[in-house]
């Protein structure tokens, strides 16, 4: 088997600095960061983090996939009657009110979307987005992007990463997300972050355990949520791990 090539360490001043969870909702509240690629595995706590810290008016937000259509994001016309309509869709409306607008999952978007969010993503004196109303948007003072990912920052394409402010890795689950599991499963948590990615379980998958076990015991809750038999190799592991402990 081989094993992937590592991506290179930075020293501990640096990665503490660019993967701590306290940094991170400092830079996502800092009102001079516009734009922030945030990414790290999933079920750490990206997605809560970029609806929740340094959010203080509306928020808009889209998950894309490869089908998700361009005009959903800037807008389009409908019938109303016999005529046709112009909507905005949640990126132009953003823009307008001076919003956070969320952008889950970017590197799913397609070709035609990544093309739309470059101006979008632009600084204020320049990012300009033209609708088909022959309208063109500015950004209102307070517009903030916060796009979130599982792919590090090298998998976007160069002219797209260059224009993001910041970019955010998070490295450990969100410690108040932690906090909700009790001891035994936050420890069992903790012990499979440490597994290789595709081993891993994610943090949601334990949050589902510890909210069926009380209707379905550990074993079934971990059936329910993970199937058979992935399940009781989870349940299996579980409770060899608190033999050890
Ligand atoms: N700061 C937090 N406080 C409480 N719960 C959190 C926090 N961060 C994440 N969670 C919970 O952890 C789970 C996964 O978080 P999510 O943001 O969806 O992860 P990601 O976007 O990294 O995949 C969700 O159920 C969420 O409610
Ligand atoms: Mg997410």
């Amino acid at each position: 088997m081989t094993t992937p090539p590592r991506r290179p360490t930075r020293d501990a001043k640096d990665s503490a600095s660019t993967t701590d969870w306290a940094f991170n909702e400092r830079v996502l509240c800092s009102k001079k960061v516009r734009t922030i690629y945030l990414w790290g595995p999933p079920g750490f706590g990206k997605t809560y983090a970029a609806f929740n810290v340094g959010v203080d008016g509306p928020l808009f937000a889209v998950t894309l996939t490869e089908d998700t259509p361009m005009a959903e994001l800037r807008g389009h016309y409908l019938p109303v009657g016999s005529e046709m309509k112009w909507h905005d869709g949640p990126v132009t409306t953003a823009m307008r009110l001076g919003a956070r607008l969320v952008i889950n999952e970017l590197t799913h978007g397609s070709p035609d979307v990544i093309s739309l969010l470059h101006p979008v993503l632009e600084n204020p004196d320049t990012a300009l987005l033209t609708l088909p109303t022959n309208e063109s948007v500015r950004p209102a003072p307070g517009f903030r992007v916060c796009a979130t990912d599982n792919q590090p920052p090298e998998e976007l394409p160069p002219a797209l990463r260059d224009r993001f402010d910041c970019i955010l890795e998070v490295r450990e689950p969100h410690p108040k997300a932690l906090e909700q599991l009790d001891e035994p499963l936050r420890r069992a948590a903790l012990r499979s972050f440490a597994l290789e990615p595709d081993r891993r379980v994610s943090l949601r998958g334990w949050l589902s355990v510890q909210r069926l076990s009380s209707e379905f015991g550990l074993k079934g809750a971990c059936q329910a949520v993970f199937g058979p038999a992935r399940g009781a190799q989870i349940h299996d592991a579980l409770v060899l791990g608190e033999a050890q402990n």
